[in-house]
């Protein structure tokens, strides 16, 4: 069952029906202001950080679950009738409901007695404000009078103390309301300099600032007494709760449209200009005004939407591609894209699923994200390989989150995740071979924020490897620390007390409990730091690298290996996880995908033979799960993991962020067919039809799709912020497409599946336009190329030499 349709050609996914299983959200905004809108315009707005800069509220867990947001009422002036056109939060019967959720902007209409009505939500490149563009028809052989109500509540700024601290905190709001502008001020007498304001481009019927004047008593956001009666009272907010509503009356002839804009903003005042006039404690608005007014004018609206349009158009065509799958082409061309911007930008903190006060950015997240966007976003990139690379600490080792708003690592989570620096190493990598930037390896970059501590990026590489050397287990392999990829494998924690952190807490000294994942990682990325060295002219040091990837290589075929997979780690009694000599927990996907990924065992078959027995024991009909069997009870040894049902999360669920590297190992072993197979089964799109299985949006990938052990098997939950986004993009465009960016060119190698007759496909890179048509002329991989013409050796297009800005790349396959 479907609730809605892919518009490809409007780069659209449009909703039918407004009662999808669960929110189906799109971003706003991707730069510094954001918000979060779903398919009925629930949802909030943040400037920066989710949890400090909250602009709008949100109630999370809401029941039912969506609930609150960018609501818009219609109100017809004779039949007293009132309805929201997004469907909530009203829920009337509405005609010819459509969602369009679209590159950076949401459009949400429908029509009610008559009355057509739609909303197009959008953020303007480069400005700190949202804009609501209210189209209303009468369809309606009589003239309608119509008012129309906008509402939003306000946050009081920092979304954890607003959500808690009820006794200070029903104290403090205020507000201002100048010329028909809501100006939203709580805090800024004292420490704020910042203010939020809600705008509407036609002279105003009304107006409330206090939610209950807005609402009535005892009354919530379906069905507003102020609504009902028509007639919004003027309220102006002294503590209780802030909120933004106006009314606008509007009289139709038949036929005739009216447009109205509601504009949201964020602004910031210099500390010292805060107040109009001086000494005061009016906001001064002076610098805000001209932003306000220029936004109220629909043309200027208009122009803005075609300006982000421009701008989506630009970052989708650095890769375009058109294969015989529409899954595929609609994925990567437009919607995995689309999410790699979102996981870059939100990293975990802001979805329906991350409240927005949790989680900041992840160290490892982070840098496994850039293999995503990277392409797209290389400044952004840039700055954040920084950033991150600035958290570090001097051990090489890293916290494991950071926030954004002070770029400082977070100390109540702390670090130890032994995988962490070696994702350094693996998102440096990405961006040098898309960008041949080598001068971001001479950066100066302190660790752990201190100054006077800083060292060239380079040096960051070296220390992240050199993490690994130094803590090394009985076996030869990585000590595994709080946990590795998997968060939830808590090999030192052995926590027995109720609501303690798995990830914090560690009752054990860590000298034993290795992991056979970290161990495929740092083979991995010993390799990447070995050809960055390389190229640097760093030979001696390029040799060492390679040589303590070959020992550690060694040490996983002698102790890591089960006999016919993989083995996932040793836990603190020195015994295995993820042997067949375990009785839960058999086998893993993690160290097999990984290892197999990073080259391990290929020559010697017992890669073919992980990839067999993961195909065998891991494989279902709607992704990979991540080990089996699920672990039935809670293991004191193993922590979290064992913590969830069978079937969900790390416990057996299909996690979709590591099935990707079960593609890209099946790529290194030839097999296109295999490795698509895996890739249709969790992409969103070819899971469209079972939408009501599925339950999350189609046009994202979900961190986790319920595995055989659940009784929920194939739903998918926490879709968008997820490490899914980058590693299923890189996986299909790089793998099995094979157009990867290498330190020395375009590299083309694809694995497809055996039937496609090839593919063709538009890729920008280092500022040349390469046309590429693959063909196909017999069953196998092997590739010859040519360039213009001109037959090239190997696999790498050198970068044209000559100046030619645009090349026509042709690759037979046999
Ligand atoms: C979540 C975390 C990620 C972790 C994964 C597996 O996606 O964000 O860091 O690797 O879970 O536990
Ligand atoms: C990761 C895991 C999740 C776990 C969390 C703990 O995000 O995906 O299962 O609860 O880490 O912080």
């Amino acid at each position: 069952m479907k609730f809605g349709y892919f518009d490809d050609r409007n780069r659209e996914y449009v909703i039918t029906q407004p009662d999808t299983p669960l929110p189906w959200i799109n971003y706003l905004g991707c730069q510094a202001y954001f918000g979060i809108i779903s398919n009925t315009a629930g949802g909030y707005s943040f400037y920066r950080d989710a949890r400090l800069r909250r602009i709008t509220r949100y109630r999370y867990n809401n029941v039912p679950l969506d609930f609150g947001g960018r609501y818009i009422y219609l109100r017809d002036e004779e039949s007293k009738q009132f309805w929201s056109p997004s469907w909530q939060p009203t829920r009337n019967d509405l005609k010819n409901y459509a969602c369009r959720h679209g590159m950076g902007y949401t459009t949400i209409g429908s029509e009610y007695s008559g009355i057509e009505a739609r909303t197009r939500y959008f953020v303007p490149l480069d400005e700190n404000l949202e804009i609501w563009q209210l189209t209303v028809t009468n369809r309606r052989a009589a003239r309608a009078h119509i008012s129309a109500f906008a509402s939003i509540e306000f946050c009081l700024w920092d979304a954890q103390d607003d959500a808690t601290n009820f006794q200070r905190n029903f104290n403090t709001g205020q507000v201002e309301v100048e010329d028909g502008v809501i100006y939203h001020k709580t805090e800024y007498r004292e420490r704020r300099d910042h203010f939020a304001w809600f705008a509407c481009s036609e002279p105003g019927a009304g107006f409330d600032t206090q939610r209950e004047a807005f609402l009535g008593r005892n009354r919530g956001w379906d069905r507003p007494a102020t609504v009902e009666a028509g007639q919004l009272t003027n309220s102006i907010a002294h503590g209780w709760s802030p909120i933004g509503a106006h009314q606008v009356k509007i009289d139709l002839a038949p036929g005739e449209t009216r447009q109205i804009v509601f504009a949201l903003g964020y602004h910031e005042n210099p500390k010292d200009q805060k107040f109009d006039p001086p000494g005061s404690q009016i906001i001064n608005k002076k610098l805000v005004k001209p932003v306000i007014a220029k936004y109220l004018d629909a043309s200027q609206a208009d122009a803005a939407f075609e300006r982000l349009r421009r701008y989506w158009d630009g970052l989708l065509g650095i890769f375009q591609v058109d294969t015989p799958d529409i899954h595929t082409n609609r994925m990567v061309n437009i919607w995995n894209a689309y999410q790699c911007m979102a996981t870059f930008n939100m990293s975990r903190s802001a979805s329906f699923y991350e409240s927005g006060i949790g989680r900041g950015l992840g160290f490892r997240d982070s840098n496994q994200d850039l293999l995503g966007f990277v392409h797209m976003a290389p400044k952004r990139a840039r700055e954040r390989i920084l950033d991150l690379a600035a958290t570090q600490l001097p051990t090489g080792g890293a916290y494991h989150q950071y926030q954004p708003l002070t770029k400082r690592g977070n100390n109540d989570i702390g670090g130890g995740f032994n995988d962490d620096p070696h994702w350094l190493i693996v998102g440096v990598s990405a961006y040098l071979k898309e960008t041949g930037d080598w001068s971001i390896l001479d950066e100066p970059v302190p660790y752990d924020n201190e100054p006077g501590s800083e060292a060239p990026l380079y040096n960051h590489l070296q220390r992240s490897f050199r993490y690994t050397l130094e803590r090394l287990g009985p076996h030869g392999l990585p000590l595994i620390g709080r946990a590795d990829w998997n968060d939830c494998l808590n090999l030192n924690c052995f926590s027995d007390t109720p609501g303690q952190s798995f990830q914090t807490t560690t009752n054990k000294d860590g000298k034993v409990a290795e992991s056979v994942f970290i161990a495929g990682l740092f083979v991995h990325a010993g390799r990447e730091l070995a050809a960055i060295a390389t190229h640097r002219g760093l030979n001696a040091e390029a040799a060492s690298y390679r040589s303590e990837a070959a020992k550690m290589e060694s040490v996983i075929l002698e102790h890591g290996w089960d006999g016919e997979w993989f083995l996932r780690a040793y836990d603190d009694f020195g015994a295995k996880i993820g042997s067949k000599e375990c009785e839960e927990g058999k086998i893993f996907i993690e160290s097999n995908g990984f290892c197999v990924l990073a080259g391990i065992g290929l020559e010697d078959g017992k890669a073919a033979k992980a990839m067999e027995a993961t195909r065998k024991h891991l494989a279902t009909e709607h992704g990979i799960v991540v080990q089996q069997p699920a672990y039935s009870r809670y293991y004191l040894n193993l922590g979290e993991i064992s913590s969830y049902p069978p079937g969900y999360k790390e416990n057996a669920g299909i996690f979709c962020h590591v099935n990707p590297w079960i593609m890209i190992a099946e790529t290194r072993l030839g097999h296109g067919d295999l490795a698509h197979d895996y890739y249709t089964r969790i992409n969103p799109s070819a899971r469209e039809e079972i939408s009501d299985l599925h339950r999350c949006e189609p046009y994202v990938y979900a961190q986790m799709i319920a595995g055989k052990d659940a009784p929920s098997f194939g739903e998918a939950k926490n879709s968008w912020l997820t490490g899914t986004a980058a590693w299923n993009y890189y996986a299909i465009v790089q793998w099995i497409l094979g157009v990867r960016a290498s330190l020395d060119g375009l590299e083309i190698a694809p694995v497809i599946p055996k039937s496609w007759p090839g593919f063709t496909a538009t890729r920008i890179f280092r500022g040349v336009t390469y046309k590429i048509a693959i063909e196909r002329k017999g069953e196998g991989n092997r590739i010859a190329l040519t360039m213009d013409g001109a037959p090239i050796e190997g696999n790498v297009v050198p970068p044209p030499t000559d100046g030619r800005k645009e090349v026509s790349i042709k690759g037979i396959l046999s």
